[in-house]
């Protein structure tokens, strides 16, 4: 059964009882309240009746207070009898006489004292509707005279009990309202609270279940200040902390399949350079010597010249492909960013001659030196001042920008080669640094995959930057060590 049910009948029927037991306190007391005053009126009537025929009771007109009484028996007064002082009856209205053991005897004590009563409640049959009957309150009181202690003798009166008894059902009707408005607005209450209490248990179950299905990405989303919040913020932070955990190791996996691919890459291409290598030289050598007969026409030439380009490329090919397979240690020195950026565009200033390719440089003031192998980082600006050369059109611009950041852990010189060719669109972002990725009909797409290569050796990085300007931008962030 489920959480909220249960406390719901809990709830239920610890309010349904409390509810009845008040009531039926209130009830009671309010019942003999209201027979006290009742009983009261009844007392004071009775003694009223007396005061009004005293004088003929005293004086024995019996006919004269029989007159008088039955001229005030009505659906309340039901009966009245004057007993004489040897309690025999003196004078009684005429419907009471048949009902001989109402009418015959006196209840009083004989010794009574004045302001004592007789009380009893009792049914006599409806004269008006026969087969029913009235309920009635038989008070019974002595006849005392002013300045006497003589006992002259009692009177008897019956009061229907009806119109208390319309009170008393009327009291407890409005009682049962009251408790059932009570029991409606507390089980309201209890069906709040607990649906306040199950809600962010219900949550809570959602969230383990979706944590033990694997999903640690949604935040079980509970505010409260109770042991359930408590208990919700370690959830989350459990979940926080397996997330966390998972994408370490998804990364740690990619990381391994990564080095794994390339290592089979590195393996694969070394062996197919090596067997091309030496025929292709033997081709190359041979393609030279019959080129060099004078007796070649011009449609023959021309066939061989291309013949030779193709073999120049794949040269070229076949020193990227063992650039990037070969894994020698690095020679570090001491060496200004500067100076090895100012090397790399001496070395590509034909090419953007060729282009007419416009390239600025902007240096910070007080860059450290860094220690890195020269040559190294050298080919790395090469690389990626090759692609943006062949990114712009001609008269196209390239910005080299040096900086030093000052991070958390400590300095790293910024490089930042930037251009204003077509860009790299979003989705080619993940794979421009993949080995054999290119999107040029005569690309290698080993130049990206190379420097990384080479910067990840030096412990730096090497990634699309930010630029407001259109263009591709790349950030190599090499880090200062601290002198020696
Ligand atoms: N400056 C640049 N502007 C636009 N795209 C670039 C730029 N640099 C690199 N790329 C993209 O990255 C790919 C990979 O570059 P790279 O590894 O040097 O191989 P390749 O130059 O042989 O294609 C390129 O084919 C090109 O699509
Ligand atoms: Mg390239």
């Amino acid at each position: 059964m489920p959480l909220r049910t249960r406390f719901m009948i809990y709830i239920t029927a610890l309010l349904g009882g409390l509810v009845v037991l008040v009531l039926f306190l209130i009830e009671q007391r309010e019942v003999r309240a209201i027979f006290e005053e009742q009983k009261d009126k009844g007392i004071l009537n009775a003694e009223y009746l007396v005061q009004l025929n005293l004088d003929p009771f005293l004086l024995g007109d019996d006919e004269g207070v029989e007159e008088d009484i039955e001229g005030r028996i009505d659906q309340n007064l039901i009966y009245v009898v004057f007993y004489d002082r040897n309690q025999k009856p003196f004078a009684a209205n005429k419907s009471i006489r048949k009902y001989y053991n109402i009418y015959a005897d006196s209840k009083l004590d004989p010794e009574v004292k004045k302001g004592e009563y007789f009380l009893e409640t009792k049914a006599i049959p409806a004269e008006t509707n026969p087969g029913r009957y009235l309920r009635v309150m038989e008070i019974e009181v002595p006849i005392y005279v002013e300045g006497s202690s003589t006992k002259w003798g009692s009177i008897k009166i019956g009061l229907s009990l009806e119109e208390m008894r319309k009170e008393e059902r009327q009291t407890r009707l409005i009682l049962i309202l009251i408790g059932c408005s009570g029991l409606l607005i507390g089980v309201g209450g209890a069906a709040l609270m607990a649906r306040r209490i199950t809600k962010p248990l219900d949550k809570l179950v959602d969230g383990t279940v979706k944590i033990s299905k694997g999903d640690f990405s949604q935040a079980i989303d509970i505010d409260s200040q109770d042991e359930i919040g408590e208990l919700a913020q370690s959830f989350n932070e459990m979940s926080q902390q397996l997330q966390l955990t998972r994408k370490r190791m998804e990364a740690a996996n990619r990381r391994l399949i990564q080095a794994e691919k390339l290592a089979s890459i590195g393996r694969i291409s070394a062996s197919i350079a090596h067997e091309i290598r030496n025929p292709l030289t033997s081709v190359k050598l041979n393609i030279q010597k019959v080129a060099e007969n004078k007796g070649l026409d011009h449609i023959d030439k021309e066939h061989l010249d291309i013949s030779q380009e193709g073999i120049g490329h794949i040269e070229n090919f076949i020193k990227e492909l063992l650039n990037f397979t070969r894994v020698s240690d690095l020679e570090l020195n001491y060496f200004s960013v500067e100076q090895i950026v100012d090397e790399s565009i001496k070395m590509i200033r034909n090419t953007l001659k060729l282009k007419d390719v416009e390239l600025a440089k902007k240096v910070q003031e007080g860059l450290p030196q860094v220690f890195v192998d020269g040559d190294k980082i050298r080919q790395v600006l090469l690389n990626i001042l090759h692609n943006a050369c062949e990114a712009v059109d001609n008269g196209g611009k390239i910005t080299i920008s040096l900086s030093l950041l000052k991070g958390r852990r400590g300095q790293k010189v910024r490089i930042r080669i930037s251009d204003n060719g077509p860009g790299i669109p979003i989705k080619e972002r993940e794979n421009i640094f993949e080995p054999f990725y290119t999107t040029k009909s005569t690309g290698i797409g080993l130049g990206l995959a190379n420097a990384r290569k080479i910067i990840v050796q030096h412990k730096g990085s090497i990634r699309i930057g930010e630029n407001e300007e259109p263009g591709a931008c790349f950030d190599i962030l090499i880090p200062c060590e601290e002198e020696k």
